[in-house]
């Protein structure tokens, strides 16, 4: 009984100790302050972390695929008797993405046994679990999510949003993080209390410049006891995948064992430098301010407009389109079959539009689809559209994504296609795990033989040319046998028509862009076939066309495989994810295809026809030698904005998880034509 009495005491004073705890980081500088030690940078740091002079924590920086960690060096007792304790936290944080509105990917504040989360991937892992413990019980971690990305793979509810995640990166409880912007660069202050007693955990986030909401954004009734160990580290960790932003932490409070962490002063904290508002930019910011007024008042008269014109024009077949009469679908029948275009059902997003997987209604086995959901935005390029999509749905190849049918609706097109079970080549060639351990040799070299077999029959195979425009990774598909079937064709075209009938704009995505393009404007089959050599390079090299983020040489991966392959070293260009296992022949005799088709004069590329002839061959003895491309211009600054009128959209592609993600950088680049990199690469282009 003594004994009891002694225990329950110890335990009692343990839990008092564990209580008392808490600690301010008002900025992280090194030993300034006079706040003692909870002025000190006493954190454990892992990852890329660093600590700025100005008393900053920069956690990942705008460099792809990192990991940032910072947690309090001791660990705490977070459970009492069993139960968890009551804790409460607050932190300033900013996100400031690479490109303005895409975010990559986030930050999260973490619950966890080992400040070092052992085996933790970047990207849409937030640097937290790796891919085989995301939903083990075993993980023990209890993190709060600030994200900046929709991943599909995780059911992510938009690329703005706050969520609590216990064990796995599925958020148990989310919210979107409206009318806070998490990427806008801003400072941002959260707040995260538990209450032991109520099993009650909160989370409200707020500008810098307002104070604590009065209702929290998330609210979630939760028992933290199974989640917590008995000592667990607290600290914050940060991810960047193929898009990154740089996250910051200015400063941060905590206190355990009931009542609110001691507040933080957020106007003393360090603060990020803003860009200065110098006169040219205040003039450009006044026009914008002036112009968006404008926008926004033609807008206002449009949209009156447009609802007066859509009255009269609700979901009427007019005469003309009956002529296309056995491809139509009723918008009802696709909505059904998508139900109702919930977003579960939701493949992908892209510039066209939204993909959803839709069943069919009829006998089973019902035929699946993918329902691709495309706004345009001239009317009066719809007829002449769907008289081409009318004419195209009779194209028939193996190697084509076979259009079923359309339905048009209002500002809707919906356009009914194939289903394909594999996805995109995209995110074979570029997502991580089983999907990339599928793409061998083997299945790299068929899918380029399929490509090219649908490219020449679009070319050549039918009554007339039909150009595809937009030949890329993302626009390749893979079926239930990995056979590649190219989608999407002939859609380019609706873009083509801008507000003003008079100018055509340039469509693709940059990086597949024959360099006439820009100077002519005008889509040739020779473009195709420049499209079509940027792709097999990037098979072959498992590489972007452009990478940003590769050393100044090797950014544009056609003139990197010149230079290795006028080197004599065409194994270098072979993706080294294959570890060695290819056919040499066949990767020269690939290499040199997509070496002559990447030439910049387009008389000088090769047709499909040649092109599909190579590529059966097999070996590299006969094809001939590609001509050298001619030495690259000279640098100047006035070819800035070469780009500008480069209209694109981004990728739109089939698969979930890497659409969201990762496999939007050809969009970052194409869609913010200011960026750096459209500018260097506008000189740097084979
Ligand atoms: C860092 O923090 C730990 C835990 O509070 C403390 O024990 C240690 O003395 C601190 N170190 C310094 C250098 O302040
Ligand atoms: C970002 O950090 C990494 C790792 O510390 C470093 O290698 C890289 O150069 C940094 N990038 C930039 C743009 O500062
Ligand atoms: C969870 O993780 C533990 C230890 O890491 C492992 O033994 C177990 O198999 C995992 N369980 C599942 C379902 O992955
Ligand atoms: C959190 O969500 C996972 C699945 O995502 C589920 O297995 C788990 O039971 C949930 N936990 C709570 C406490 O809701
Ligand atoms: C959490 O929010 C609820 C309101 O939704 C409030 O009643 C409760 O006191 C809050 N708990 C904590 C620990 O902040």
């Amino acid at each position: 009984m003594r004994h009891l009495a002694v225990v329950l005491l110890l335990l009692l004073l343990l839990a008092a100790l564990a209580a008392s705890q808490e600690f301010t980081y008002s900025g992280f500088r090194n030993g300034g302050g006079g706040g003692g030690a909870g002025n000190s940078p006493n954190l454990t740091l892992n990852g890329v972390t660093e600590l700025r002079p100005d008393g900053i924590l920069r956690l990942t920086n705008e460099t792809s695929r990192l990991i940032g960690h910072a947690f309090y060096p001791s660990p705490l007792r977070l459970l009492a008797g069993g139960a968890a304790v009551s804790f409460s936290t607050e932190f300033a944080f900013a996100v400031v993405p690479e490109y303005p509105k895409l975010g990559g990917h986030g930050l999260a504040f973490v619950v966890a046994p080992d400040p070092r989360l052992p085996g933790a991937l970047p990207s849409q892992y937030l640097g937290l679990l790796s891919a085989a413990d995301v939903g083990n019980a075993t993980n023990h971690v209890l993190a709060v999510e600030f994200d900046t990305v929709q991943d599909f793979e995780f059911g992510d509810i938009n690329d703005n949003h706050v969520g609590v995640d216990l064990n796995s990166l599925v958020s148990n409880a989310s919210a979107s993080a409206a009318p806070v912007n998490l990427k806008s660069g801003d400072t941002i202050v959260a707040w995260v209390d538990y209450d032991g007693g109520a099993k009650l955990l909160n989370v409200s986030i707020a500008a810098a410049s307002a104070s604590k909401p009065a209702s929290p954004l998330i609210s979630f009734h939760v028992d933290l006891s199974p989640i917590f160990l008995d000592q667990m580290f607290v600290g914050f960790s940060a991810s960047t995948g193929l898009l990154a932003s740089s996250h910051y932490l200015m400063g941060w409070s905590f206190k355990l064992g009931g009542g609110a962490a001691p507040p933080l002063d957020v106007p003393s904290l360090p603060s990020l430098p803003r860009p200065a508002a110098g006169g040219k930019n205040r003039t450009s910011a006044i026009l914008a301010a002036a112009f968006s007024a404008f926008v926004a008042l033609v807008a206002l008269a449009g949209a009156a407009a447009y609802a007066a014109h859509r009255y009269k024009n609700r979901d009427v077949v007019e005469p003309w389109e009956l002529d296309y009469g056995p491809h139509r679908y009723s918008y009802a029948e696709l909505r059904r079959a998508t139900r109702g275009f919930r977003d579960r059902e939701l493949l992908g997003a892209g510039g066209f539009g939204k993909v959803y997987r839709g069943v069919l209604p009829g006998k089973p086995p019902r035929t699946v689809v993918a329902v691709k959901r495309v706004s345009h935005e001239s009317r009066q390029g719809l007829r002449e559209f769907v008289a081409e999509i009318a004419s195209i749905g009779r194209l028939r190849h193996r190697n084509l994504v076979q259009l079923q049918g359309w339905c048009r609706r209002r500002g809707d097109l919906l356009l009914v296609y194939d289903y394909m079970p594999n996805g995109s080549l995209d995110k074979h060639l570029f997502g991580d795990g089983l999907a990339a351990a599928r793409l061998t040799w083997g299945a790299r070299v068929k899918v380029l033989r399929d490509v090219a077999a649908a490219l020449l029959y679009l070319h050549e195979g039918w009554e007339r040319v039909v150009l595809h425009r937009d030949v890329k990774a993302s626009n390749v598909l893979l079926d239930g046998d990995m056979s590649g079937r190219l989608g999407d064709f002939g859609l380019a075209k609706l873009h083509e028509h801008g507000a003003n009938p008079s100018t055509t704009r340039v469509v693709g995505t940059l990086g597949y862009l024959a360099p006439e393009l820009t100077r002519t404007g005008k889509a040739t089959a020779a473009a195709d076939v420049f499209a079509f050599g940027a792709l097999a390079l990037e098979v072959v090299a498992g590489r972007r066309p452009i990478e940003p983020r590769a050393p100044p040489e090797e950014l544009v991966l056609a003139e990197w495989a010149w230079e290795r392959y006028a080197a004599g070293e065409v194994g270098a260009v072979v993706d080294a994810r294959l570890r060695g296992e290819f056919d040499a022949g066949e990767a020269e005799a690939a290499v040199k295809v997509a070496l002559w088709c990447s030439h910049p004069a387009p008389a000088v590329r090769p047709t499909m026809r040649e092109v599909a002839r190579y590529l059966d061959a097999g070996g590299a003895a006969e094809v001939p030698e590609p001509p050298p491309p001619p030495p690259p211009p000279p640098v100047s600054s006035g070819e800035v904005g070469y780009y500008d009128f480069v209209h694109s959209y981004p990728t739109s592609s089939y698969e979930r998880a890497a659409a969201a993600a990762d496999g939007v950088t050809q969009t970052s680049v194409a869609t913010f034509p200011y960026s750096p990199l459209s500018m260097r690469s506008s000189h740097v282009s084979v």
